[in-house]
């Protein structure tokens, strides 16, 4: 049974991971200093199978060596992250500290300790504003914000260690994440959730108001088209990288979406018809900054290498996170 360590595993995406792994016959071990993140989920999973979780945070050095020292990990999956971009616009200190420096300390712990597999969160917040539609992996990288500069730093760090010190690393560049795990037990906690699905959904149960907060691009609607990509297909995507690294060698990039692009309005729409009610968009009056018009996956080469499929239609991705906020309407207690 091999042993994987997920950093950021009490947040969305991460115990997502953690589940899915655990699903599958995997001893997972999680780091995450839960400033962003829950424990809750995790207590939920721990019944699901071997789990051993570490407070602790990835710009101690110390502390991560001591995680690595304790146990005998196969590979690294590494979500532990800040992801505002709002926020990286304002406070760009925040993210190459926590973001490049976390990740520098994790790739000096692995290579102290020899482990030197790795699946990285990546964004496809690396490429900023598109030059042509659909985005694949050879689209120019050049980031208009903090997070995506802050993503695109770590990708370069990690590509020198492939090469100096012999790591196999595959970067997943998510587009935009949403629903919640099938059973309804995990789902998105944030508040405030920069995630618009989640943020409309929890508008048309009447949850929370829902604020539009993008600014006005110059998309035919006026509102940023981007590509939306089930939480459960992008773990599944994870399990695909992670045993692509147990035969390949070096360093190779995926982009993670559906391949489709949707408007902020035409998801509006789209969420009204699935609830057959009218949400109430209350506009913000300081639009989010750093934001770009129009993002798309070209997700082929997933296809192609990993053999990836996506599985979850929007509706029931949309659907997922209906069962979710039923049971956990303002999220984790905890
Ligand atoms: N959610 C999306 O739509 C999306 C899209 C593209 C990429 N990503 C990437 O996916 C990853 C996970 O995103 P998420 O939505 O699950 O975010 P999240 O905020 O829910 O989870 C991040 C977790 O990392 C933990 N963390 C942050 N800094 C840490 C540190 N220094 N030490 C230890 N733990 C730390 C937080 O406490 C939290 O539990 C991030 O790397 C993000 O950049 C997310």
């Amino acid at each position: 049974m091999k042993r994987v360590l997920i950093t950021g595993g009490g947040g969305y995406i991460g115990s997502h991971a953690v589940k899915y792994f655990l699903e599958h016959q995997c001893e997972v071990v999680v780091i995450d200093n839960f400033s962003r993140g829950f424990h809750q989920p995790l207590d939920l999973l721990k019944n699901v199978g071997s789990l051993k979780v570490y407070e602790a945070d990835l710009t101690s050095f110390d502390a991560l060596l001591k995680v690595f020292e304790e146990n005998e990990i196969d590979t690294v999956l590494h979500f532990a992250a800040f992801l505002s971009v709002d926020e990286s616009v304002k406070h760009p200190e925040l993210y190459f500290k926590n973001n490049v420096g976390g990740t520098l300390n994790l790739l000096e712990a692995m290579r102290v300790t020899g482990v030197n597999k790795l699946v990285f969160s990546s964004s496809c917040s690396v490429f900023g504003e598109s030059q042509y539609l659909p985005i694949d992996e050879q689209h120019p990288l050049q980031p208009i914000n903090p997070y995506g500069e802050s993503k695109l730093i770590c990708e370069k760090m990690i590509r020198w260690y492939v090469q100096a010190h012999h790591f196999r690393a595959i970067s997943l560049r998510y587009f935009n994440v949403c629903g919640a795990s099938s059973d309804g037990l995990i789902g998105d906690s944030k508040r405030p959730s920069p995630h618009l699905v989640q943020n409309l959904v929890r508008g048309a149960m009447g949850i929370t108001p829902f604020h539009l907060t993008c600014p006005t691009v110059d998309t035919p609607d006026g509102t940023p088209i981007r590509d939306y990509i089930d939480i459960e297909d992008l773990t599944a995507a994870h399990y695909l990288a992670f045993e692509y690294l147990q035969h390949h060698d070096g360093f190779e990039a995926f982009n993670l979406g559906n391949g489709k692009g949707y408007s902020v309005k035409e998801m509006l729409t789209q969420v009204e018809q699935i609830f057959q009610v009218k949400i109430q968009a209350e506009k913000d009056n300081q639009p989010r900054q750093g934001e770009y018009a129009a993002v798309y996956a070209d997700p082929s080469k997933a296809k192609r290498m990993l053999g990836w499929e996506v599985h979850r239609s929007l509706a029931e991705s949309i659907q997922s996170l209906q069962k979710w906020y039923d049971k956990h309407p303002q999220g984790y207690d905890y």
